[in-house]
């Protein structure tokens, strides 16, 4: 089993980032050999400002160790310091195909109108995505929902590229995404349509890893709901988005279910309920809150710990890459 997967160092954690994926990521690295980075490469594919870039960077790999990844057990890393990755990219530029890019919804979300405007690093990132995992014949790739396209993408690539130029053997693996049941998709505390991101303008609409427990508090106090009590099962949670929404990750919290939630709290208003959510929200991330405050400030052991991941990385990732230079005849 190995277990690859990143996240854009754009901004905070949040509990979609970790719900969605960072938890699994740290539970699954007692199952298998894990690779965790930080994907820089694909956050300038966005406007940017260097600086911050930087910066986040290292805040994000201190966040992912304060949440439990293990810069010993784990290889932790930035994308950037491995060059394989942009590499393979190349590579794998002439397997993918316009159609399947033009097909991306987040692609066409992020673009918007303005394709014309948007950078060719925008639309050829899931090609990117798809080297991430692919050149380390990753078997299974832990992630939120939004990100079950790409995947799929990477799969199609991996079984055409097989196809074109395997002669009969598999160059790359095909990667399983790994999908929390309860919390695939953490939405907006202000809209119930929206998933919870970082892009989001207001802070409101997300519970950040390194809020107090006051804003954490005020912030669910004043999430959206409507008027009506909880249901005692899951079915009347239906046209209910942002009832589901916080029902959805008081269950991943606890370690639960939707319905379990319901038993205890069906038939009790919000009034009872987000008091309760509130409070089991800050005792779940005071720890990593305290952790992060800690770790963040020595950038020295940041920077060590991503230098150390990305030597292990880059000799684990030679052999896939020499593989598919070859495969394709280029002379190296
Ligand atoms: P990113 O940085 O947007 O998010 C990191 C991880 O958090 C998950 N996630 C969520 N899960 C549930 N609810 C939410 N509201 C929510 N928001 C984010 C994402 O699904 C993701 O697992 N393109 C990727 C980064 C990436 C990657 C990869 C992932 C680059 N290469 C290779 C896996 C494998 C991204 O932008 O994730």
């Amino acid at each position: 089993m190995r277990v690859v997967s990143g996240i854009q160092p754009t901004g905070n954690l949040h509990l979609g980032n970790y719900l969605g994926a960072i938890r699994n990521w740290v539970k699954m690295q007692d199952q298998g050999e894990c690779l965790f980075f930080l994907a820089d490469l694909h956050a300038i594919s966005q406007p940017h400002v260097p600086a911050e870039l930087t910066a986040n960077t290292r805040e994000m790999a201190a966040a992912l160790i304060a949440c439990g990844i293990d810069a010993d057990k784990s290889i932790l890393f930035n994308q950037t310091q491995v060059p394989a990755h942009s590499q393979l990219q190349w590579l794998l530029n002439g397997t993918a195909r316009m159609g399947w890019l033009n097909r991306m919804t987040q692609w066409k979300d992020k673009a918007g109108k303005n394709r014309e405007g948007a950078s060719v690093a925008l639309f050829t990132y899931p090609v990117l995505q798809a080297a991430d995992v692919l050149l380390y014949q990753a078997t299974h790739v832990p992630v939120g929902e939004d990100q079950k396209q790409h995947l799929e993408l990477a799969r199609d690539i991996a079984q055409k590229f097989n196809n074109d130029f395997g002669n009969g053997e598999e160059i790359f693996t095909l990667p399983e995404p790994i999908i929390p049941p309860e919390a695939a998709r953490i939405m907006s505390l202000r809209d119930g349509s929206a998933k919870m991101s970082k892009s989001d303008p207001s802070d409101m609409s997300r519970i950040n890893l390194t809020d107090d427990a006051d804003s954490i508090m005020q912030k669910v106090r004043k999430a959206k709901t409507d008027a009506e009590p909880l249901p005692s099962e899951k079915a009347g949670l239906a046209g209910r988005p942002e009832a589901e929404n916080l029902v959805g990750i008081y269950a991943a919290l606890e370690g639960s279910s939707v319905d379990a939630v319901l038993r205890q709290f069906g038939g009790q208003g919000f009034g009872a309920f987000k008091p309760a959510l509130g409070e089991l929200l800050v005792s779940s991330l005071a720890p990593i809150t305290e952790r992060f405050s800690r770790l963040r400030r020595d950038t020295a052991a940041i920077d060590a710990a991503l230098q150390k991941g990305a030597a292990k990385a880059r000799v684990l990732a030679e052999p896939t890459l020499e593989r598919t230079y070859q495969a394709l005849g280029l002379l190296r």
